[in-house]
């Protein structure tokens, strides 16, 4: 049994998540030969710190670990003091400086620990570095969950596709936009009134900026950019337009033609803009399902679609790299 120690950073809705998945899925991990063990939890009020594994029970029922702290340590002072081997980190995303997400992982990698991570800001700001910063400590950095949540697409492309080129990736990486989208089409209603709906749903945030102006896919589309496709680029490289000014008219035009006006990244392209997709394209998807066409050589076309969000279904894709790391380590030692 490989016993893996585990450090959980922030808690909020991902960080719930995780604490949920990892507790439902003990035994299916033991099974597997693993017993992970999740060590410590911190949020921006302090850390709860359990040697023997922390009691999801106790801390599920908490919003933040205000009232459930054991210690007082927090962010990468808890980081480098705990003794655990991997790091998961799911902080709020900063595209701009990556903060407080590039420091934890930062202090992670440095100190040899495996990270995984569903905080795009870091890797948007800093890929490079952080990329450098794993292989010279010896640890691996996972990111799956940064792009499409759930849906699996940087592990299928680096894994289960290896054997191709990859040409480019196109699809639709941002639920609120989509649905949006999708229930302006079907309703004939503007914008301003889809949001609102979105608002009202807890899909759109208050400020939906981030996500209507194309910020939230354009982080995703340097991501892929730089992780997949070798390439060096940063957030001002990509040409973003984003929602705001699709209008009613331009969607049901679209659909009489026979398509669909979707929020499409494109790489190696490198933009982000307003598309006309064909109606039965697999990439049109509606409602806040993502999607995802992947061009090879070899095997043509795949398309994936799944939940781009949402609590346990992005920590499952967490979960997905976590235990990844401890099979990849063991096909590296039959080679
Ligand atoms: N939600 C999703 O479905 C989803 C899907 C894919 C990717 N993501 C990404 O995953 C990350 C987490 O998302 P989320 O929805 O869970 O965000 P969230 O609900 O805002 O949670 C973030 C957590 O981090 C805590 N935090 C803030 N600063 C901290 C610090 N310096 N040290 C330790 N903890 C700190 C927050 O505490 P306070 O709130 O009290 O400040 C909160 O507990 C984000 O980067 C997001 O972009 C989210």
């Amino acid at each position: 049994m490989r016993d893996v120690k585990v450090s959980l950073v922030g808690y909020g809705i991902v960080g719930h998540g995780v604490v949920d998945a990892l507790s439902r899925k003990k035994a299916m991990l033991r099974d597997m030969g693993l017993n992970l063990r999740l060590v410590s939890v911190t949020d921006h009020t302090g850390t709860v710190l359990a040697e023997d594994g922390v009691d999801a029970s106790k801390i599920l029922g908490e919003r933040t670990l205000e009232n459930v702290a054991t210690s007082g340590m927090k962010g990468k002072e808890a980081i480098s003091a705990i003794d655990s081997e991997l790091v998961i980190e799911v902080t709020p995303t900063n595209i701009v400086h990556g903060q407080p997400g590039l420091g934890h992982m930062e202090a992670a990698l440095s100190s040899g620990k495996h990270v995984v991570t569903s905080n795009k800001g870091p890797l948007v700001v800093s890929y490079s570095h952080l990329k450098k910063l794993a292989e010279d400590n010896g640890v691996m950095l996972k990111f799956e969950a940064t792009v499409g949540g759930t849906m699996p697409l940087i592990s299928l492309v680096e894994r289960t596709l290896v054997g191709n080129c990859i040409s480019g990736i196109q699809g639709i990486f941002n639920g609120t936009c989509n649905y949006i989208l999708t229930r302006m089409t079907e309703e004939g209603i503007p914008y301003t009134h889809a949001l609102s709906e979105a608002q009202d749903l807890g899909i759109a945030e208050a400020d939906p900026s981030y996500d209507v102006e194309g910020v939230d896919t354009a982080g995703k589309v340097v991501i892929l950019a730089n992780s997949l496709f070798n390439m060096d680029v940063k957030y001002s490289d990509v040409d973003v337009t984003g929602i705001t000014g699709v209008t009613p008219e331009a969607l049901a035009l679209a659909q009489r033609k026979g398509y669909a006006i979707k929020l499409i990244g494109d790489v190696p392209a490198l933009t982000v803009r307003p598309t006309l997709v064909p109606l039965g394209s697999p990439i049109a998807v509606s409602g806040t399902l993502n999607s995802a066409a992947i061009y090879t050589d070899l095997s043509g076309t795949i398309t994936v679609t799944g939940l781009g969000a949402g609590s346990i279904e992005t920590a499952s894709a967490i979960l997905t790299d976590v235990i990844s790391i401890y099979r990849t380590k063991k096909i590296d030692a039959i080679f």
